[in-house]
């Protein structure tokens, strides 16, 4: 959604393209200081709220859902399985008990069905939902139903997740500024350098090798931002915040996402990571901002790229590919849901 008081838009340095210059952009934005907000103060409290976060076991994840759970949330951390450790290490660095481990393989829409009808069943009422759980595969790789796996990952998951949420009324809109629901979507600035979406060939699955992995996630990460904006403008539709929706790119973070490179690139990547990308406490803090700030709560359809308010691509706010997308994923996913998926 574009928010004409910010005027930035587009990659940054020489975008995404390939891992070389996904590497010096992300290098470049390390130490570009243009634009910083101002921290969450250490004192907002979120206690009584209840947090859901996808892929919760590593990384951004873990990070973001230990900070919640410091700040007094009820943490469910959405996860593959084997990882019951996970939640242990969260409840023991937050010091808060509450914190609870729920399996689901967001590749697998059954999967992600059947986590809908356990919290529908358990009454679970969402207020702060960080849909973060992400890859990137070495090559191409199907889902269980066929579909490319980021793109099943980074969007159809969340789509059919926040196609159920608002239906069962897990995530209830509430103009109430304390009671409004928030959902922030983990995105990544690789959208910006995305080809558009190819919507007479949609959800089609393309094989692609190593060389092209980058441009794969790209154009997942755009999916996810103009379905997020979408989003945002249908829960929204007077203008005025019943559902705050908001996405981000967390910068570059030391993490597990390239855990598929290839062996001859570990060498020369690892060490990159660990010298100049962020620590995932530390690219959690855009994270909390728009789960806790006030302001936050009061928007949405708001970026961010680290601490930096911005723009989604330019077809990330198209309206129109926006309500194409909408209408096209639910097509594709009814084919597989017990309900039929609004178009
Ligand atoms: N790292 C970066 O530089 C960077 C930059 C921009 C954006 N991001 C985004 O940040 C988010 C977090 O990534 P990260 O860097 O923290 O990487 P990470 O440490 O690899 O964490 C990714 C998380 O996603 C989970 N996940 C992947 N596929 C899943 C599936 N099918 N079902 C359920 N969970 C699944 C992983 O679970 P398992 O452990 O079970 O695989 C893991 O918990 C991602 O959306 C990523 O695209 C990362």
């Amino acid at each position: 959604m574009n928010n004409p008081q910010v005027k930035e838009s587009g990659a940054n340095a020489v975008g995404h393209k390939n891992v070389v210059t996904a590497v010096a952009t992300a290098i470049f934005d390390m130490f570009s200081n243009k634009g910083q907000m101002d921290p969450l103060p250490d004192d907002v409290r979120i206690d009584g709220k209840t947090c859901l976060v996808t892929g919760a076991n590593s990384g951004l994840g873990k990070a973001v859902a230990i900070d919640l759970a410091k700040k007094g949330g009820r943490v469910i951390m959405a996860c593959r399985g084997g990882h019951p450790e996970a939640g242990e290490e969260v409840k023991l660095a937050s010091g808060n008990q509450n914190v609870e481990m729920i399996k689901v393989d967001l590749s697998d829409i059954q999967s992600v069905e059947k986590l809908c009808d356990d919290l529908r069943d358990r009454n679970v009422q969402i207020d702060i939902a960080v849909l973060n759980a992400g890859l990137m595969p070495l090559n191409a790789r199907k889902s269980p139903q066929g579909f490319e796996l980021m793109f099943a990952v980074h969007f159809l998951a969340n789509r059919l997740l926040l196609e159920r949420w608002t239906k069962d009324g897990v995530i209830r809109p509430n103009t109430d500024r304390d009671k409004t629901p928030r959902v922030i979507f983990v995105s990544s600035e690789a959208h910006q350098s995305s080809d558009p979406i190819d919507f007479n060939h949609f959800g089609e699955f393309n094989d692609y090798g190593i060389k092209e992995g980058l441009k794969y996630y790209g154009l997942s990460k755009l999916h996810l931002c103009l379905f997020a904006n979408e989003l945002s403008r249908r829960l929204n539709p007077e203008g005025e915040t019943q559902v705050a929706v908001h996405s981000l790119c967390p910068g570059p973070i030391a993490s597990n996402i390239a855990r598929e490179s290839p062996a001859y690139l570990k060498p020369i990547l690892s060490p990159i990571m660990k010298a100049f990308f962020r620590s995932p406490e530390q690219a959690a803090e855009p994270v909390i901002y728009l789960a806790c700030a006030k302001d936050m709560g009061e928007r949405s359809g708001v970026y961010l790229h680290m601490m930096r308010e911005k723009n989604t691509s330019v077809d990330a706010q198209d309206e129109s590919s926006g309500s194409l997308l909408w209408e096209k994923s639910a097509d594709l996913l009814s084919q597989h849901t017990q309900e039929p998926v609004s178009a």
